[in-house]
């Protein structure tokens, strides 16, 4: 429990030194760039956190954050203040990309096995939107790729839990998922709608902090690292941009956001292939 020591009231305002060192924290423990003005932000995520683990001020919390004296805080914290959003078949054309050109290429190419790495892919969608596009290449083209490794990770435990659950409300389902689709890759349970198990075969989750090390990974075909380098300044992304080009197979594949785009200093590696009304990066074969 929460002992003296902060300021202000839960609902209240956020000292300046409070803030001051949660935006130390974010930017060393997840990379998130809170701007100066932010505090409304801070406010607004972390007040919900704040009340329901019985703190009566930000100084509290910050005082835990930094001394560690409450399992899990931390984790509770880069939570509320990340983004999760993520929906299915997100922009269509990363879908397409992967459907006409790179699944096929690397069919062709008679690689053993297509692995494929979603990078921040929150609670799933991307993923398994991923595996439902493969599957259903598959299907139509019998014969032309091989097996399928889909290797999701995310900074948030929270997100990969419901991931790896893999059951999803109509709210949810009803984000960037046809009739058809719904119908022939997830069944009705309890709750919500669950992922079939063909399209939760090739996919599995793991925690992994983008400021981290990737070497544990392997390397990788495509990689898909898409609404989340929004939040790093221009060095990080430069540098985990640079570390998933090292992670990438020849001939492999960046797929970034729609409003992301390469650094200039990392193009010259990268041929970019426009298609489907979106871009990738590809490294040459
Ligand atoms: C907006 S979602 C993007 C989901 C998905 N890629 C999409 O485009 O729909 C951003 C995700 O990035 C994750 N994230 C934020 N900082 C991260 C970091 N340092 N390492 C790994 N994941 C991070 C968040 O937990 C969140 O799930």
């Amino acid at each position: 429990m929460a002992t003296s020591g902060g300021h202000g009231p839960a609902a209240g305002g956020i000292a300046p030194e409070d803030f001051e060192s949660l935006r130390l924290f974010l930017d060393e423990s997840c990379g998130i760039v809170l701007g100066p003005h932010k505090a409304y932000l801070v406010r607004s995520r972390l007040g919900p956190l704040l009340r329901e683990l019985g703190y009566r001020g930000f100084g509290e919390l910050v005082r835990d954050l930094r001394t560690g004296a409450r399992r899990g805080l931390r984790e509770r914290v880069i939570e509320a203040m990340t983004t999760n959003e993520t929906s299915w078949f997100r922009d269509r054309y990363p879908y397409a990309l992967l459907e006409h050109e790179l699944l096929p290429a690397f069919g062709r190419a008679r690689v053993p096995r297509i692995r494929i790495w979603s990078a921040a892919c929150s609670t799933g969608q991307e993923p398994y939107s991923i595996s439902i596009t493969a599957h259903e290449l598959g299907q139509r083209e019998p014969g032309l790729l091989p097996p399928l490794e889909i290797v999701g990770t995310d900074i948030s435990p929270a997100v990969l839990e419901v991931a790896r659950r893999g059951v999803y409300d109509e709210h949810a389902v009803r984000r960037g998922l046809t009739p058809e689709r719904l119908r022939r890759h997830f069944r009705r349970v309890e709750g919500g709608w669950e992922v079939l198990p063909h399209v939760r075969a090739p996919v599995r989750f793991r925690p992994l902090n983008l400021l981290e090390s990737y070497a544990l990974l392997g390397r990788f075909h495509v990689i898909f690292c898409r609404n989340v380098l929004i939040y790093f300044d221009p060095e990080r992304r430069r540098d985990i941009l640079e570390r998933m080009a090292r992670t990438l197979e020849p001939g492999g594949a960046l797929i970034l956001g729609s409003s992301e785009t390469l650094p200039a200093e990392l193009q010259p590696r990268f041929r970019a292939l426009r298609a489907h009304g979106g871009i990738c990066y590809c490294l040459p074969p």
